[in-house]
């Protein structure tokens, strides 16, 4: 039993050596994300975000989604997402500034999206955020490449 143990434990200590192709993302009422800057290990070929919602308002008060662009093209982005509105996911249509995007939760909602890491140049800049009007101030993130 104490073998199996140790077994189990060298099994998991291993896996944790590789990459991680994923990563979870949380929004609250605070209008916050819990996480502040993402790595994504180049061996992975694609990589998902899973986006909850831990508080407890509506989509319409207090929505959440997960954009990425260029940090240059952050702004731009969600100021056109703001026009666009909720029913578009706060994202305009066919907007090649957008490298992937979540449609937009409320409270207890999960969503993911998962894009090729190809998208992304290896030294570019890059940043996250929520394109809820006013949401990207606060919400917002980096993203590497490493
Ligand atoms: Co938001």
């Amino acid at each position: 039993m104490r073998n199996l143990f140790i077994a189990a434990s060298f099994l998991l200590a291993s896996s944790s050596a590789f990459a991680a192709c994923s990563v979870d993302v949380d929004g609250n009422d605070a209008m916050q994300f819990n996480v502040k800057a993402i790595e994504i290990p180049s061996t992975c070929k694609d990589f998902t975000v899973n986006l909850t919602h831990s508080g407890k308002m509506p989509k319409a008060a207090m929505g959440h989604n997960w954009v990425l662009t260029k940090t240059a093209d952050m702004q731009g982005v969600a100021n056109d997402g703001a026009t666009a509105g909720l029913a578009k996911e706060y994202v305009k249509a066919d907007d090649a500034r957008v490298i992937a995007h979540t449609k937009v939760i409320g409270a207890g909602e999960t969503t993911s999206v998962t894009f090729p890491v190809s998208k992304l140049a290896a030294d570019g800049k890059y940043s996250f955020f929520c394109s809820f009007p006013g949401h990207w101030a606060l919400m917002k993130g980096t993203v590497t490449i490493k």
